[in-house]
């Protein structure tokens, strides 16, 4: 409502409109849930924030490659050069252009016929999904496999019958009680970073003749040759109908992509309501994201590198106490509650180190935990700091009454985080 005597044409608190019940309750009821426990009265999610001389391991550059001289130099050229921009669905885009030739080089390097470059990761499997399946087409997924999967079950509506995480036998039990359907999961598991069993699953939804669907968002450019991904690495490439990742981890961009085979990719785009109904990405995004493309390729140093010193953590966080269950360069320390989330974060900051909390709704609720992404150019200093920063505040952070730490590392029988 506007507020009376006061003109809806000036920009002041007067034009705002104050909101019907329904919503006020939502906002309320998310300040009282999220903003007032916490001591600094903002979302668990946000601490300090960092100085420059942080240890910041938030982002998800692991092969640190976001500020490379070629991406940045081919964005720019294109910037300076390229002429009219088309700001429109790619919808309307003809073959022969530079998303058309960005695709044609992902689909070679990963041994796919076909490529769908696409605004985010969240649109290639919201898209995709929403294609692939319907209400008559049950969908099994995973328990962590990421929320833009489960959306896309959603505005399918299909049914979702989600297995125990890394779990193919109960995989398989739902798909003879539910029938064929679509089989979705992660590759590598962004909370926790562990791995799913690739090779068991495939086997399970290829013997019921199930669309398979593989979410390498955390595995493209960091594991493979070349960085190819986790389903080119098994040999499962011939197995799998789809894989997707989002190209926001070592991609360093703003983008998605959908591998698959050529007859899909010709009818996706008149299909997904992402590719029709949101513009597509701009031709600087492109150049730069096939400049990086060609980086990734050569990055096998980096890759080495990354998976050293993220099994050197890995391992010494285990020795210290910490559940670690993590088989990737996602390092997660799970302190359960938000309070004990919260200690542990301040206490990190206190001490300079920044990790990313999860909580609900990317956790169940006292399932919360604090990720750190590791990447290539961390030094051996760096993580030797983390690792005497893990030891000193134990006791702190009360470490060793944690649910996880308990529990043990890898104990958690397949029931959902
Ligand atoms: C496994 C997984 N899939 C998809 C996405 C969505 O990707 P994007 O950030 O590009 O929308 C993410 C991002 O958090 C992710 O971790």
């Amino acid at each position: 409502m506007i507020r009376k005597n006061q003109s809806p044409h000036f920009f002041s608190d007067a034009c705002f409109l104050s909101f019907p019940g329904f919503l006020e309750k939502k906002l309320q009821a998310c300040e009282e849930e999220s903003f007032k426990p916490r001591k600094n009265g903002k979302h668990l999610v946000l601490g300090k924030k960092p100085g420059p001389d942080a240890l910041i391991l938030q982002s998800n550059d692991y092969l640190d490659i976001g500020n490379h001289p070629d991406i940045v130099e081919a964005e720019i050229d294109v910037l300076e050069n390229f002429g009219q921009v088309p700001v429109m669905s790619a919808v309307f885009l003809h073959d022969g252009g530079t998303k058309d030739a960005f695709e044609k080089s992902m689909a070679s390097w990963t041994g796919f016929e076909n490529a769908i470059l696409c605004q985010s990761g969240w649109a290639a499997n919201v898209g995709l999904i929403q294609v692939i399946a319907g209400r008559d087409v049950p969908v099994y997924i995973d328990f962590f496999t990421h929320m833009s999967l489960w959306e896309g079950i959603k505005s399918s509506g299909a049914t979702a019958h989600a297995f125990m995480h890394n779990n193919p036998a109960h995989l398989e039990k739902l798909i003879k009680q539910y029938g064929q359907g679509v089989v979705l999961l992660d590759s590598v598991y962004s909370t926790i970073g562990d791995i799913a069993p690739l090779h068991d699953v495939v086997e399970i939804a290829n013997r019921h003749d199930c669309v398979m669907v593989v979410d390498e968002s955390h595995s493209l450019g960091t594991h493979g040759h070349e960085g190819a991904g986790l389903v080119f690495e098994h040999g499962l490439t011939s197995r799998v109908h789809f894989v997707t990742a989002s190209l926001a981890k070592a991609f360093a961009g703003r983008a998605g992509i959908i591998f698959c085979n050529a007859k899909f990719a010709k009818y996706y785009p008149y299909l997904a309501h992402p590719a029709i109904f949101s513009s597509g990405l701009m031709p600087h995004e492109i150049a730069g994201l096939s400049a990086t493309l060609n980086i990734i390729k050569k990055c096998d140093d980096r890759r080495g590198r990354l998976n050293e010193l993220s099994a050197y953590t890995r391992r010494r966080l285990g020795e210290l106490g910490y559940a670690v269950d993590s088989e990737s360069q996602i390092v997660a320390l799970e302190p359960g509650s938000e309070v004990n989330t919260e200690a542990l974060r301040d206490a990190l900051e206190a001490r300079n180190i920044f990790g990313s909390i999860f909580c609900s709704p990317a956790t169940p609720k006292n399932r919360a935990l604090i990720r750190f992404s590791l990447h290539s150019s961390l030094k051996q200093e760096e993580i030797d700091y983390l690792l005497q920063v893990c030891e000193e505040i134990r006791d702190e952070v009360n470490m060793w009454e944690w649910k996880s730490t308990k529990r043990g590392a890898g104990k958690d029988g397949g029931v959902k985080l």
